[in-house]
């Protein structure tokens, strides 16, 4: 059964980002160049990744001009990557520029709001709260031809049930649920049940979470790359996502994609306080 894991190669060193990948071999379907390594590293980095028979999610989160954007996704499907992301926020010209500048090279997916973004960033900027934001994104998104819609796990369910089985919907903000201290979690001390390390994340679920919402790929970084044993790492998420993948034997929510009890669970697993714990 193919990983629904991808792994973010949040890096600048692009040997760094070889052995990580290496290391989640087996347990990750993906890796994810993001901007940090392709910075440093340019499309060299997607090209080796690809070398080496990995599939590689380019995380450039295109937002520009509809003409420089359509350059830019040439550029990254001639490079070797599957799947780019551009931001919704980019509009309909720009999106359908991309979608036709991708051609069957590789698909599109289209970022909706950062799951950085908290209900205060949003309100700083202008925006409407996520719950009214992603919708509307996800539904131009797709009108506009993309593939794909990148969301928080907390917005799965939601857009699953809205846009139907065919988007692949992908979902950073993923936190594993143990405080194993090789997993690169964080126990806060004395407020259980919330060992989880959000780093600079606000709108996070579980793997399992995550997949029971419907999404089709889990986006997950520091809690792998910085565990002491990164294979072992990201098995574990892995195994935590497919034992939860609608359809998967025991699944009580087994194509139940929009099943209520998703939000009360993770209402249980994080508080406000484990909210704002950003590093
Ligand atoms: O380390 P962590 O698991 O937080 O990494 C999440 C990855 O997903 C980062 O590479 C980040 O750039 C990316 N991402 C995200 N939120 C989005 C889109 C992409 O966190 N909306």
């Amino acid at each position: 059964m193919e990983s629904p894991l991808v792994l973010a190669l949040d890096t600048d060193d692009p040997e760094q980002a070889l052995a990580w990948s290496r290391a989640a071999a087996e347990a990750a379907g993906m890796v994810k160049v993001g901007l940090e390594l392709f910075a440093a590293a340019g499309p060299g980095a997607v090209g080796a990744l690809a070398g080496e028979g990995r599939r590689v999610m380019l995380d450039l989160k295109l937002h520009d001009i509809p003409a420089t954007v359509a350059g830019g996704m040439r550029a990254a499907a001639r490079a070797g990557a599957e799947l780019v992301t551009v931001h919704a926020l980019g509009g309909p010209a720009m999106l359908e520029a991309a979608v036709e500048a991708a051609g069957d090279r590789c698909r599109v997916a289209a970022v909706t709001i950062l799951t950085s973004a908290g209900p205060a960033d949003l309100a700083a900027a202008g925006l409407p709260p996520a719950a009214e934001a992603v919708p509307r994104l996800a539904d131009l998104a797709v009108r506009s031809g993309c593939q794909a819609i990148v969301c928080s796990p907390l917005e799965a369910a939601a857009l699953r049930a809205r846009l139907g089985p065919a988007v692949e919907l992908v979902c950073p903000g993923v936190r594993p649920a143990e405080a194993g201290g090789s997993g690169g979690l964080m126990e806060r001390s004395g407020s259980p049940p919330a060992p989880i390390l959000l780093h600079d994340q606000a709108r996070v679920a579980t793997p399992a979470q995550a997949m029971a919402a419907g999404a089709t790929r889990i986006v997950v970084g520091r809690p792998i790359t910085r565990a002491d044993d990164v294979g072992a790492a990201a098995r574990a998420v892995r195994d935590q996502a497919l034992a939860a993948r609608p359809g998967a034997a025991g699944d009580e929510h087994a194509n139940r994609p929009n099943a209520p009890g998703v939000h009360g669970r993770l209402d249980g697993l994080l508080t406000e306080e484990g909210s704002d714990q950003r590093r």
